[in-house]
């Protein structure tokens, strides 16, 4: 009798931990700017991402990395880039390195917790090994491409291919933005509904090549500016597969269970049509254009919606923020915060006060090198990127004039009172200058070397079929 009660409560217990558990979807756009979704611009038609924002919790001091491989690499290990040597730029197909992996990564600590994970779309954190790669870091399933800023319908980069399903080489036979959405479905169909769902969603879009199917890129015929016309088209074929996502998960009885979190990597790229305009600056800097997210929350577990969270934000926080989401415990060695109970309470905290926009010491630096967050005052030190002015959307068809204003080695700024980095004040306010930079001192004695190599010709796609392959390392 005893036995068979005691089952019941384990079973009522598990049955209210599975209950409580959200299907989590972790939406990661690429290279999408702040000017560049509907809910900061009309221009743009996205429908299902302003829905899902306006209905949700929109982010609007959420942080990245001014780049892809750092970023991703914070969303996944809680930790800077700086402390795993990804400050100073991506990593490149043919280079034989990836993240520490003695890191433990957000879908493994997942797994643990009972979810299922999957990811469909760019990786981009390193292949020389399959140690390297999502089905080895914590994924059961990958569907997408190992590196970066492939063709959109051939799927290859520089001379190799680059598309898995699991670990086969295949070479899906349409648009990208379309395969993803295809494979979704798929994965929300078949997935077990009494087990929680974690899906990595990171797409290709908006990254150049600037490539997209007329059909919406007729839906912009009055922008001038052919870039800007396609690109905008980009975002709304990427809004459709995200409306597509969500038509899966209500066909499929999950999503009023779901949680889903959206935000870009990193910053537009003017010189590929994207936009971050009135932020300054572009992808690959630490301007708040490079580095201030297009992000939202929607969904399972938030108190509020139609609101706007104001609290700071950084990549870091959303490992252990996700895990917080999914009923794990805390996190202990990473940089992250969790970030969960602010957002569902939608009540922004003092807990982010501080962080990193970028720490590199290395002497090539490919993209801002050093600045830091302290409560409204942001600190540059240094190189601050290249593209560091301010870039209106095109409004001919000329492409738009990049100017690189010469700047200041220090530039101070308020940004509660000059969110688009204006005013300089470095020698008006020159005690919290100081302050500041004693603060980024004491981080860089966490610096780890760049794990940037040279292209290494083991890599050759030639070697293994065309594709490219791990195993060279
Ligand atoms: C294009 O037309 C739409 C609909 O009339 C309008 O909302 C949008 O502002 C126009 N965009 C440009 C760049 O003229
Ligand atoms: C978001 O921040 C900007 C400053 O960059 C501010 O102008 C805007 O009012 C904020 N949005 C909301 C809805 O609070
Ligand atoms: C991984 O190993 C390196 C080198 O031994 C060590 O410095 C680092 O702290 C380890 N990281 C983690 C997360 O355990
Ligand atoms: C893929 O398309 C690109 C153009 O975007 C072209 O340069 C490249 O040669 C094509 N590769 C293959 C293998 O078809
Ligand atoms: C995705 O949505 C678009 C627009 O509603 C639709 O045309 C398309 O067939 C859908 N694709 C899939 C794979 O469901
Ligand atoms: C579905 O998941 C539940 C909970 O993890 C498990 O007990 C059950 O066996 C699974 N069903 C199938 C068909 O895999
Ligand atoms: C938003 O909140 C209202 C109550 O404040 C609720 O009725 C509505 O269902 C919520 N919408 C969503 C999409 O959660
Ligand atoms: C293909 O790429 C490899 C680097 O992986 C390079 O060493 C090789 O020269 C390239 N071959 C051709 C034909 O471009």
């Amino acid at each position: 009798m005893d036995v068979i009660l005691y089952v019941l409560l384990l079973l009522s217990l598990f049955e209210c931990v599975v209950s409580k558990s959200p299907h989590i979807v972790f939406i990661v756009a690429d290279d999408l700017g702040w000017n560049d979704v509907g809910f900061h611009n009309p221009d743009i038609i996205s429908p299902n991402i302003d829905y899902l924002a306006k209905n949700g919790m929109i982010l609007n001091n959420s942080y990245v990395q001014p780049v892809c491989s750092p970023s991703r690499s914070a969303f996944l290990s809680g930790f800077y880039p700086f402390k795993s040597g990804l400050q100073n730029f991506v990593i490149g197909p043919a280079e034989a390195s990836c993240p520490p992996l003695n890191q433990t990564l957000l879908p493994q600590k997942l797994k643990e917790l009972g979810y299922a994970t999957h990811m469909i779309g760019k990786w981009h954190l390193g292949m020389c090994k399959w140690e390297c790669t999502p089905t080895y870091r914590g994924f059961d399933t990958f569907y997408g491409f190992y590196n970066g800023k492939e063709d959109y319908y051939n799927y290859t980069i520089a001379n190799g291919s680059d598309f898995r399903d699991n670990k086969a080489p295949i070479r899906p036979n349409e648009y990208s933005t379309y395969a993803y959405a295809r494979r979704v479905d798929k994965i929300i169909t078949q997935q077990n509904k009494s087990q929680p769902m974690f899906l990595y969603l990171p797409f290709q879009s908006v990254h150049n090549p600037i490539q997209v199917p007329e059909v919406y890129e007729n839906m912009y015929k009055n922008i001038t500016n052919e870039g800007r016309r396609q690109f905008s088209g980009m975002v709304t074929a990427m809004d459709d597969a995200i409306g597509n996502l969500t038509d899966s998960l209500k066909r499929n009885g999950m999503f009023e269970d779901t949680l889903i979190i959206f935000t870009s990597d990193n910053g537009g790229w003017p010189i590929f049509s994207g936009n971050n305009y009135p932020l300054r600056g572009s992808k690959a800097t630490v301007y708040e254009g490079g580095t201030r997210a297009s992000a939202f929350v929607y969904g399972l577990g938030l108190q509020k919606n139609n609101t706007v969270f104001d609290g700071m934000i950084h990549a870091v926080d959303w490992m252990p923020t996700i895990l917080s989401a999914a009923g794990g415990g805390q996190v202990s060695g990473i940089d992250g915060l969790n970030m969960w109970p602010s957002i569902s309470e939608g009540v922004p905290s003092s807990l982010r006060s501080e962080f990193i926009y970028n720490l590199d010491d290395s002497p090539v630096p490919y993209m801002g090198r050093a600045a830091i967050r302290m409560g409204d005052y942001k600190l540059i030190e240094g190189f601050a990127g290249k593209w560091n002015g301010w870039y209106p959307v095109p409004d001919t068809a000329e492409d738009v004039t990049i100017n690189e204003p010469k700047v200041d080695y220090y530039q101070l700024y308020n940004l509660r009172d000059d969110p688009n980095e204006h005013n300089n004040l470095h020698t008006k306010e020159h005690g919290m200058l100081e302050k500041m930079r004693e603060r980024l001192q004491e981080y860089r004695k966490y610096i780890v070397p760049p794990l940037n190599r040279k292209p290494d010709p083991a890599s050759n796609p030639n070697k293994y079929n065309g594709y490219w392959t791990p195993g060279w390392c």
